[in-house]
């Protein structure tokens, strides 16, 4: 696929999907109104992902692919000065309605994450979920080094793929919530290679390894478990990273 058809791609999917969610927000506007413990908790890796951006009080943070925009809407309530950006006009929508409803200032902008606009250091922190996986990491790679500030930092939670069987189920089964753009790929050890051509220091965490079964266990009470039971397997045995379903990178910039 060209790049010029991929972008065509993901734009008409993700506005497609920014379209339903915003017949909903038009019929309950007050379902855009959230607390921060909604967003922190809605997955494992968010509360301590978004903790390795630190304390952004007075920091110009950009949220990369915000999407529904509520990691914006939670660092802005944390006191950073927030631009989101997102391919898809109809998410850019939804992340100002939301931000309004929040009552926080967020600055919004349609952009394509692999030609930003904004001028070279402009960010302290970048933050993103679910969207890198979407891009030619060559273009965003060299674009997150050009607008992040030294000393700066950009965490960023990606699917992992590097576990050959989540690989078959994402690609051959279907499952509860199962919703991809036909070009998005996981990331994998080559992704990070390539972006450590950027970022000399990247660093990548995973998360969800037995515990991935939450897609189809719904109990609380065992999810509870394998998450305990992750926690410390891969405490004690770190190379099973490699296994989970979720990575967390955090890119330094020197
Ligand atoms: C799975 S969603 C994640 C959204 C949000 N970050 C979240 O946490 O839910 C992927 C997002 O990436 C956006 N996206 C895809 N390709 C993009 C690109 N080239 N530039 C900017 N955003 C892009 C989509 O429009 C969509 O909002």
């Amino acid at each position: 696929m060209s790049a010029t058809d991929r972008l065509r791609s993901e734009l008409a999917f993700h506005d497609a999907q920014a379209r339903e969610r915003a017949a909903t927000f038009a019929r309950e506007p007050g379902r855009l109104r959230f607390d921060d413990n909604a967003y922190l908790d809605h997955e494992t890796w968010i509360r301590p992902a978004l903790a390795c951006l630190g304390d952004v009080r007075g920091l110009r943070v950009l949220d990369y692919g915000c999407g529904h925009g509520m990691a914006a809407v939670v660092l802005a309530r944390r006191g950073a000065r927030v631009i989101a950006f997102d391919l898809s006009h109809g998410y850019i929508a939804e992340a100002r309605a939301r931000a309004a409803a929040n009552g926080v200032d967020v600055q919004t902008v349609q952009a394509d994450g692999e030609r930003l606009p904004f001028a070279d250091g402009t960010f302290d922190r970048i933050w993103g979920n679910a969207v890198l996986h979407h891009l030619d990491l060559r273009r965003a790679g060299a674009e997150l080094r050009r607008v992040l500030a030294p000393g700066g930092v950009a965490v960023f939670c990606e699917p992992w793929g590097e576990n050959p069987v989540l690989n078959w189920v994402r690609c051959g089964l279907t499952y509860p919530d199962k919703d991809r753009t036909p070009d998005e790929q996981p990331l994998r050890r080559t992704h990070v290679r390539l972006l450590r051509q950027f970022f000399p220091r990247v660093e990548v965490r995973g998360f969800q390894l037995l515990s991935m079964a939450r897609r189809v266990v719904r109990s609380r009470r065992v999810v509870a478990a394998l998450d305990a039971f992750d926690a410390m397997l891969l405490e004690r045995v770190p190379a099973l990273q490699q296994f989970c379903r979720y990575a967390v990178l955090t890119l330094r910039r020197q």
